[in-house]
């Protein structure tokens, strides 16, 4: 003999049909939750991405460049991590960018021609960054060279200086 299922009380709904242990109601309800947890998510980046600053961390644009005494009279030295030219003459000495006015291209220092040349467009420079031929439209610039308190050059690749202004050491 099978069993009737009971008769509810009077206003209670009876319970849905389940199938593997969820109810439709169950599983919408997961869903929901399921979007507010990424909408919650969301707006929580956007919030921390609106109030962190806007910070941008540049490499310092002073560098010490050593002694003196490591550049002979009368050489080039180019440094690459920096792209300057360390020039040591009888005058003294002066820091020039390697950095060529016309695109941006770094330049390269060719001591049998005693001239820098930049390997984009042709454009050379005496060593002192004065423009020889080609597009660039102006010299190499160059850049404050001072002594610190130790002896070190110190270069500024922020503060271009005139190019007749040399470092006696
Ligand atoms: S970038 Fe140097 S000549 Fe064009």
């Amino acid at each position: 003999m099978s069993e009737q299922p009971k008769p509810s009380p009077a206003g209670e709904n009876p319970k849905p049909a389940e199938s593997n242990g969820v109810t439709r109601r169950d599983f919408l309800n997961e869903i929901a939750l399921g979007a507010l947890g990424i909408a919650g998510f969301g707006s929580v980046v956007v919030t921390y991405q609106y109030l962190s600053p806007n910070v941008l961390f540049e490499p310092p644009t002073t560098f010490r460049a050593g002694s003196p005494d490591l550049y002979p009279v009368r050489s080039v030295t180019f440094l690459q991590d920096q792209q300057v030219y360390i020039v040591r003459m009888p005058a003294g000495f002066y820091a020039v960018s390697a950095v060529c006015t016309h695109l941006g291209c770094i330049t390269a220092w060719h001591p049998e021609r005693d001239r820098i040349e930049c390997p984009c467009h042709g454009s050379k420079f005496k060593p002192d960054g004065t423009k020889i031929e080609g597009p660039a439209p102006r010299p190499l610039p160059h850049f404050s060279i001072t002594l610190t308190a130790d002896g070190d050059l110190l270069v500024d690749k922020l503060q271009t200086v005139v190019s007749a202004q040399v470092l006696k050491v």
